[in-house]
């Protein structure tokens, strides 16, 4: 089984950067696939209350004989939990469905600037972090005006922030900041949900080193020094999203595929989600 590297956060706690992602995992399927990750390796599960796959991802947890302290798990809050006292509220129910003492990171999903509520949510989010019911704090979606305000209004800079972020939205802007800051990178959809893995550039640098696209990405990633939560509901696919270790890209398969940057999402735009 490999040893997946921990990245440091800015508050020392190490997150293994490589984790699995549930969005999409019917909850019903959710544990099973919860399990299955655990036995080939998996230390980290990224989840949210939106996904509604809290629940399976506790019970996953709860069946395994895996120490607590040997686990990562992120859950996120919704946008109409935004608001001090709703994310409080919204952290204790996501806490209940995972029925677990305390969440390794909990995530501001989307800014949802419209609303103007996620200073306030910050400041929920620095009380849950006081309190120790969770060990890190970040937001997902932010850009940097949204980052700043943070820096500029409150008391903790994020540990994290999750974006979407593959070869065709590679996101220069956005990393450079979290860069500056002392805030970690994470990639979700970080194989762009699998839709552009015959891509002749990739296909070709996955030959030269035989392996395969996906993995070409996901080593890609790595090389970054992004944190990662690919998506699989199957094992076998589970394995060979962390069977990355033996890859060795040079700089001219890092010209090739920074190179596939086009600014394409999968995903919303930020600067779209309003509710
Ligand atoms: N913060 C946010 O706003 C946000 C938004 C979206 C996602 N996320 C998080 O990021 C995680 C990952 O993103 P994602 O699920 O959108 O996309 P993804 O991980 O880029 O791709 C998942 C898709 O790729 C397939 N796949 C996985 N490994 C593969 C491989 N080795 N070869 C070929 N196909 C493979 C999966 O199918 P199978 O399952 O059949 O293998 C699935 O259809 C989510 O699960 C979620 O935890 C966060």
């Amino acid at each position: 089984m490999p040893t997946i590297p921990p990245v440091t956060l800015n508050n020392g706690v190490e997150i293994p950067q490589i984790g699995l992602g549930v969005f999409l995992v019917p909850d019903a399927e959710t544990k099973q696939a919860v399990s299955s990750a655990l036995d080939v390796g998996y230390r980290h599960i990224d989840t949210a209350m939106i996904y509604e796959n809290e629940r399976a991802v506790g019970a996953a947890i709860a069946e395994s004989d895996i120490p607590r302290d040997a686990l990562f798990v992120t859950t996120k809050c919704w946008n109409s939990d935004q608001g001090y006292d709703e994310a409080l509220a919204a952290f204790e129910a996501s806490r209940d469905l995972l029925g677990l003492d305390y969440v390794d990171l909990y995530l501001i999903h989307w800014p949802v600037a419209a609303k103007d509520r996620y200073v306030d949510t910050w400041k929920a989010f620095e009380q849950l972090y006081a309190d120790g019911r969770v060990r890190a704090i970040g937001v997902s979606n932010f850009q940097p005006p949204h980052l700043q305000r943070l820096l500029d209004e409150t008391e903790t800079v994020p540990a994290i922030n999750q974006v979407e972020l593959h070869p065709w939205l590679q996101q220069r802007e956005v990393r450079a900041f979290d860069a500056q800051h002392g805030i970690v990178t994470e990639a979700w959809s970080p194989i762009s949900r699998g839709e552009k893995l015959a891509d002749p550039t990739l296909q070709q640098v996955a030959a030269k080193h035989s392996v395969t696209p996906a993995q070409v990405i996901l080593r890609w990633h790595l090389d970054l020094g992004n944190v990662i939560i690919p998506k699989s509901v199957d094992k076998d696919r589970m394995a060979a999203n962390l069977d990355l270790f033996t890859i060795r890209l040079d700089e001219d398969d890092h010209a090739k595929i920074g190179a596939l940057d086009e600014g394409s999402r999968v995903g919303p735009d930020p600067d779209d989600m309003d509710g």
